[in-house]
């Protein structure tokens, strides 16, 4: 079983960087919920597991991915705010923090452990895509609309509805990792 503990641990750095006590809390139960739903029992699955079954990982795990799509996000919203004199939207880090942990956590229902050592798409996953399931594990929790815009809005799903700010950060950063490896695989990335 995977624990709040292990969450807690799995991402210590980016989790004590949001304030709000009970954000906190929450997202590392939607992703606990989310593990037990999916039926991912250990720390080890986890690691193993990619994150995406779209394209060739080239052995990026989903753990990996969920933190360099945080950071990656986080680095950009602090960048606007260190060059702009003055910032035109300002950026809810707590928002963006929980909200980049969280914003694939349906990828645990969209995708299961095949017993061998890899994973495939599961039921859930042939009935809908991670941003629906993320965002239904997260309003179970009782995490807020705006996080849950997140989560909801990252991916195609999202593409010309109302967003927070903190989605389009998020929005850019996942795709910023994803698509590389998307045109390695078709030989459109000059290298
Ligand atoms: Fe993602």
């Amino acid at each position: 079983m995977i624990t709040e503990q292990d969450i807690r641990r799995l991402f210590a750095s980016i989790l004590g960087r949001i304030k709000n006590e009970d954000l906190r809390a929450k997202t590392v139960r939607a992703w606990v919920l989310a593990c037990e739903r999916g039926g991912w029992k250990s720390v080890a699955d986890l690691e193993a597991m990619p994150f995406t079954l779209l394209t060739n990982t080239q052995g990026i795990s989903f753990l990996e991915h969920t933190i360099a799509v945080t950071e990656g996000a986080y680095a950009l919203a602090k960048a606007q705010e260190a060059a702009y004199r003055k910032m035109p939207y300002p950026v809810d880090y707590d928002r963006l923090l929980a909200g980049g942990l969280l914003h694939d956590v349906g990828k645990l229902l969209e995708f299961e452990p095949d017993g061998k050592g890899g994973c495939r798409k599961s039921r859930s996953g042939s009935c809908m895509r991670h941003p629906i399931s993320g965002t239904a594990v997260a309003y179970e929790v009782g995490l807020p609309s705006e996080v849950l815009n997140v989560i909801a809005c990252h991916a195609k799903e999202g593409d010309g509805r109302p967003q927070v700010v903190e989605t389009v950060l998020i929005h850019q950063a996942d795709f910023a990792t994803f698509d590389p490896l998307v045109m390695m695989e078709k030989g459109t990335l000059i290298r």
